[in-house]
């Protein structure tokens, strides 16, 4: 593996979600990244990606280097060719060619901007980040996926050990427009395991269609829930209408009367989650969304212990 940005980036990933199980048995291997170092740029917050990232990092005995841009950094300039007689001090092409010369692997989260569609789904400060930067670049999450949240999740619904699981996807509400990536990535994920996914949102938050090829798709909640193993609930904004909130008929939060529908489904969340608005305090305190964040550790180690395997 050169670099993780996608599913299309691990050559197994069921070897990937097998080293991921077998490092959260046996996690403390520090010779392995002795005397290397991983750089972690942030573009936007984030609590577990971070911690998890950098724990991963740690306990294969890296250095680590955090970067906050926007408050640590020069403020980045984006535009190719910008004259840059504002308020952006850097260029994201010496920013990135001069990080990549202080650590070994790159990791960096960038954030959907919701304002123009296709300026998100080009990926284009991921894409800057791969093209400027001379070490492996990992995506803590960017515009439009969020695959270590993928790989994690793919190995928590592996450990429950379910014969071909029915998982249903469902949107849920949010006070605040929220990008699509986390359920683009799972769903892009989801073709690695053998589970019957069921993907359910109200009109007007259709995904890109790239993401939902190939997956079942219904606009009632309930229809997607019955007889679930595994609820996975996500608030995005709409793809159709970019960025914005139509308005939505029914009420989408996840309760524990939903879930009766279920077959005893495990409830899943990428955190971090509003309670009482995306699902009841009932449903997220039975839930497993502890061990997902938990596993964020292994799946994180697990990439950069291949990506390390290749710089040997
Ligand atoms: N799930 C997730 O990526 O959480 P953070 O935004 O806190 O990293």
């Amino acid at each position: 593996m050169k670099q993780f940005l996608s599913a299309s980036d691990p050559s197994d990933i069921d070897e990937l979600i097998t080293d991921a199980m077998d490092l959260k048995s046996k996690p403390f291997r520090p010779d392995l990244g002795k005397g290397k170092t991983l750089g972690m740029v942030f573009l936007n917050p984030s609590l577990r990606t971070r911690m998890s990232t950098q724990k991963a990092a740690m306990s294969l005995g890296m250095n680590v280097i955090n970067l906050d841009i926007g408050k640590d950094a020069w403020k980045i300039e984006f535009e190719d060719g910008a004259v840059m007689d504002g308020g952006s001090q850097e260029h994201i092409k010496d920013a990135v060619a001069v990080m990549s010369g202080y650590v070994d692997i790159l990791a960096i989260r960038t954030f959907a901007e919701l304002k123009d569609r296709q300026l998100d789904y080009q990926e284009k400060v991921l894409q800057d980040f791969v093209r400027y930067s001379s070490v492996p670049i990992i995506s803590m999450e960017s515009a439009t996926r969020h695959p270590l949240q993928s790989l994690a999740d793919l190995l928590t619904i592996k450990e429950h050990n379910l014969k071909r699981p029915k998982i249903a996807v469902t949107w849920a509400p949010h006070p605040k427009a929220l990008p699509q990536a986390v359920t683009n990535s799972f769903l892009e994920w989801s073709h690695f395991i053998d589970a019957e996914v069921v993907l359910a949102h109200p009109e007007g938050y259709g995904l890109a269609p790239e993401f939902t090829k190939g997956i079942t798709i219904t606009h009632q909640q309930e229809e997607a829930l019955e007889d679930a193993d595994f609820v996975y609930a996500k608030s995005w904004s709409s793809y159709e209408h970019y960025g914005q909130l139509p308005q939505v008929a029914g009420n989408w939060t996840v309760n524990g009367k939903k879930m009766e529908l279920t077959k005893k489904a495990r409830f899943m969340h990428c955190l971090p989650i509003r309670r009482n608005v995306v699902a009841t305090d009932s449903v997220i305190d039975s839930s497993i969304v502890l061990q997902q964040a938990k596993n964020r550790e292994y799946s994180a180690q697990a990439v950069i212990q291949q990506l390390i395997k290749e710089l040997l």
